[in-house]
């Protein structure tokens, strides 16, 4: 495959088969060596240079196909750094993930992350992955995206923890089809959480492809799902970086996840996550459940997660609260799926048409009687 950002076939890049399950080598240090013919790793080590904008600056694949002079650390999770760059041919701005691997483990990790996003490259709420690029000599996995203007923590940080109700619901719909559609082509996030989903401004939605149209109020602000590095295409059993109890934010982790992760749905335990998530956009602080050892913590989580769900405003109304708690449900089992929770999503779409309506209803004239069922409800 041809690189999408310089648009050549035949570079001498160490470009990786999106199919590729496993590294052609055994990673010990003399095979990466002389299965490379990109630059030393002498030359890559942290310590040669002041900065890590620096160190990526020097990889020949990113001076070839990104400006150098411009390249800024704009994010970093457990995982990885990311960089915002602009391209040298589109002068588009990307993200450039950068992840260094020190084992098999941590590779074959990688290139999931690599292949569930390649996968999911349809979905216009799913961030775009552009290109990647690997330097086994250094063991580096660079992964180029689109780039996103900020994360919904900063979002929620920035409206002071609470998000409107109209904005709430675009970003809970736009979310919840995301992950819906992940899940019906059999793939599972793993550790949905504010930090991991990407706000994108100036996006124009008519543009994109597999995108859903219901809760829109702000057609420039797309919602996505980024960083797939725990995800995977197994729903019914661990994922690598659950076996090594790294991945999942207990905050946002479902309770199945603390207590033994031998028998979980992971599609059940990302509705899970989704909902807590929103509990965050809507200013509630929740208290997190540590130490949870035994199926006997039931009743009391049960019971903190309706504390939680009478401390929402009323201005998120009963429908939300009622999918939030059925999404909460402790035992997976009776916990809804994504199907229900985008059903119920697009019933609230509805339930909007006639505001719009009255909106445009000249004001001498008497307002219809459903205006009743909005009471309550800020708009901004
Ligand atoms: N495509 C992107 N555009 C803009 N910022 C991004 C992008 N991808 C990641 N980030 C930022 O970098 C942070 C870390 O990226 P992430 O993929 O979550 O790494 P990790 O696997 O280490 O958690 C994110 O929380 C986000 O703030
Ligand atoms: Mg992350």
């Amino acid at each position: 495959m041809g690189c999408k950002i310089c648009k050549s076939e035949n570079k001498k890049t160490k470009m990786l088969p999106l199919g590729l399950k496993s590294p052609p080598f055994s990673p010990s240090k003399s095979n990466l060596q002389t299965n490379s013919n990109s630059q030393p790793s002498s030359k890559l080590t942290s310590q040669n240079y002041k900065t890590i904008e620096e160190k990526i600056s020097t990889v020949p694949w990113i001076s070839q196909n990104f400006e150098t002079t411009n390249i800024e650390k704009i994010g970093e999770g457990g995982f990885g750094k990311v960089f915002g760059a602009i391209g040298l041919k589109e002068k588009k701005r990307y993200a450039i993930k950068y992840m260094h691997f020190e084992s098999e483990e941590d590779f074959d990790s990688m290139i999931k992350e690599i292949n569930i996003m390649s996968a999911l490259q349809r979905y216009g709420n799913i961030v775009k992955i552009e290109d990647r690029y690997v330097v086994f000599d250094s063991r580096e996995i660079y992964i180029v995206m689109e780039r996103g203007d900020r994360s919904l923590e900063n979002l929620i940080k920035e409206r002071k923890n609470k998000i409107n109700y109209e904005l709430f619901l675009q970003i809970f719909s736009d979310l919840a089809f995301g992950l819906f559609s992940a899940h019906e082509d059999g793939f599972v996030h793993s550790d949905i959480k504010p930090q991991n989903i990407l706000v994108f401004e100036d996006s124009d939605r008519a543009k994109l492809r597999n995108i859903q149209n219901f809760n829109v109020v702000n057609k420039n602000l797309t919602f996505k799902l980024t960083d797939w590095g725990a995800g995977t295409s197994n729903y019914t059993g661990k994922t690598t970086r659950l076996k090594t109890g790294m991945t999942f934010t207990t905050t946002y982790a479902a309770p199945e996840l603390l207590i033994d992760n031998e028998n979980v749905n992971f599609k059940k335990s990302d509705v899970f996550s989704l909902a807590m998530t929103m509990v965050n956009c809507c200013g509630v602080p929740y208290k997190n459940i540590k130490h949870i050892s035994s199926i006997e913590i039931s009743e009391k989580f049960t019971k903190e997660i309706e504390e939680v769900i009478t401390m929402i405003s009323s201005e998120y109304g009963d429908i939300i609260k009622n999918l939030l708690k059925g999404m909460l449900c402790f035992d997976r089992h009776t916990r809804i799926e994504m199907k229900e929770v985008i059903e119920t999503l697009k019933s609230l779409s509805k339930k909007q048409e006639p505001i719009k309506v009255i909106k445009e209803i000249p004001s001498n004239k008497s307002l219809p009687p459903n205006r009743e069922k909005k009471k309550g409800r800020k708009r901004t």
